[in-house]
């Protein structure tokens, strides 16, 4: 049985078509993934079927009664609340009813009336149904799994960073128990750990659910069909993502010799008309024109602009880049028990084994932004770090990739700033749009545009691969394997680094003292 239908669904942003009258089915079984290149359409998709967006034109048709739960990320999380605090608003439809039994039961004692005994009888049930009494147990089994705990329940919602925030959320709609649910990248913020822990939860969801990821390891193990979205058109695929990964390719390529064949055909019918339109064969050329008028023109194959990263390098004097020496790093308090640990010339290095805390930390410390809170880092005189923070936070989202890189490069021509937004595989169209209305994929691809404009030796990446699509992450791991300078990785997908990292660290192992 459907649960949700999308029919002839059609948008468009400027030059751009993402979908051309299209859509799909999502039928209670299904656990599907939702697969696509960059900035094809996949979260505009998720905004248009829960009403954030309407589309140019469509319909969008919900089982009734279908409770939905989106990972909103923008939620507000009321200052002074606790995190625990926040996630029983899961159940503050449970809670009410549990306040209403208690002054039932205190009014009950003053008037006996059986009316009201009834009433919180009937409440009663509900609650039973619905495990009220093991409800703590529950925020606390959610919250260990998604490693929420390691931060702390007690902590103030409203002080969390963006990553720590969006597992919060993620705990909270798991909590709330939707028939359907709908999210957009989940993994990008959670460990590996966790990721398995949601990969359990995922597969014994009872429900259907649409779930967004580049992420094939982890896409691979919740599914049981996929939707790609590829040439304006959603295509639904049966069975598992392997399966419909090389039914993709296939049909991807058919679908190419049929565009580039038509493409001749109108080239060749434009250039006959253009010849014979005044002349002899004049009514061929109009019954042609009609022709062409009419002809069902196959959508431009979408996403063209392909990634071609590569960092400067800058040489460095000295072997030994970076020395960490007894580091304690943390906000308020220790997140690690001191740690040694150096970096060497050329050398790539991975590190691993935080239990849901402490990465960006680490690396934020490092980078100066956060002073650490005992023990010191030394970088050689000729190190230069290129950094790739997590967030994609900007300055000001108003401004267009073209006047961010021209703000941080301003000795560069407005040709050669092109030339380096084209280079990291942003489309033409997307150059002077507000960077806040671009995808996570278009983003973050503007922040590694900036990072190939400025020699470095020493890249310090912190999770590089979120948003990206599986093209990109390729492209990526060239460049970064190519780049003879030193690199100080952290990431979620070990499948990343397979084949060219030099060392694994795993930070827990080098803790003194544990
Ligand atoms: N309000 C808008 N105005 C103009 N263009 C927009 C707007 N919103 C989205 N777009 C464009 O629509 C395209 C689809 O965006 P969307 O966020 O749906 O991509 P996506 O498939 O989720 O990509 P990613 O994998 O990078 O997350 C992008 O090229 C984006 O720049
Ligand atoms: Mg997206």
């Amino acid at each position: 049985m459907s649960v949700l239908t999308v029919e002839n669904l059609r948008q468009q942003f400027l030059d751009k078509t993402l979908y051309d009258d299209t859509g799909f089915t999502l039928n209670q079984e299904d656990h599907m993934g939702i697969i696509g290149q960059n900035g094809v359409g996949k979260s505009t998709l998720i905004k248009i079927i829960t009403g954030q967006m309407l589309p140019d034109a469509g319909k969008i048709a919900w089982k009734k009664k279908t409770k939905i739960g989106y990972l909103d990320q923008y939620v507000s999380l009321t200052a002074k609340q606790s995190i625990f605090e926040f996630l029983k608003t899961a159940f503050d439809d449970l809670y009410a009813l549990n306040a209403e039994n208690e002054k039932i039961y205190a009014s009950y004692a003053e008037n006996p009336d059986d009316e009201l005994l009834a009433k919180a009888g009937r409440n009663q049930e509900i609650l039973e149904a619905r495990n009220f009494y093991e409800v703590e147990t529950k925020i606390h089994q959610v919250a260990t799994g998604l490693g929420i705990d390691a931060f702390g329940l007690d902590r103030e919602a409203s002080t969390l960073s963006g990553g720590q925030r969006s597992r919060v959320i993620l705990a909270k709609l798991l909590l709330e128990q939707p028939d359907v649910l709908l999210l957009d990248e989940p993994t990008n913020y959670l460990d590996t750990n966790h990721i398995d822990w949601l990969i359990d939860y995922l597969v014994d969801f009872p429900g259907a659910y649409l779930v967004i990821s580049h992420d094939y390891e982890f896409l691979g193990q919740i599914t049981n069909c996929v939707c790609d979205i590829e040439f304006g058109k959603i295509t639904k695929y049966h069975g598992t993502l392997k399966q419909a990964l090389r039914q993709k390719a296939a049909n991807k390529e058919t679908y190419l010799k049929a565009y580039t064949t038509q493409q001749k055909k109108i080239q060749k019918t434009k250039a006959y008309i253009r010849k014979y339109k005044a002349g002899s064969r004049s009514t061929m050329a109009k019954s042609r024109e009609k022709q062409l008028a009419h002809m069902d023109v196959l959508t431009p194959p979408g996403n063209l602009a392909v990634s071609h990263f590569s960092f400067p390098y800058q040489p460095s004097a000295v072997r030994m880049l970076l020395e960490v020496s007894d580091l304690v790093v943390g906000y308020d308090k220790p997140l690690l028990a001191p740690f040694n640990f150096s970096i060497m010339q050329a050398e790539k290095v991975a590190i691993t084994g935080f239990n849901g805390i402490g990465k960006s930390t680490l690396l934020k410390t490092l980078l100066g932004i956060i002073p650490p809170l005992k023990g010191n880092f030394v970088f050689s005189e000729t190190t230069k770090v290129g950094y790739f923070r997590q967030e994609l936070l900007w300055q000001d989202p108003m401004q267009t990739p073209l006047q961010i890189v021209h703000e941080q490069a301003p000795g560069l021509t407005q040709k050669k700033v092109r030339q380096a937004l084209a280079r990291a595989g942003i489309e033409r169209d997307n150059v002077v749009k507000p960077v806040k209305v671009l995808s996570g994929g278009e983003q973050t691809k503007v922040k590694l545009c900036l990072l190939m404009l400025f020699p470095a030796n020493l890249l310090v990446l912190d999770e590089p691969t979120n948003h990206l699509d599986d093209d990109t992450k390729h492209a990526l791991a060239h460049a970064i394997r190519d780049f003879e300078g030193s690199v100080l990785l952290v990431t979620h997908e070990p499948e990343f680094y397979q084949g060219w990292i030099d060392r694994v660290l795993d930070i827990e192992k080098l803790q003194s003292g544990r």
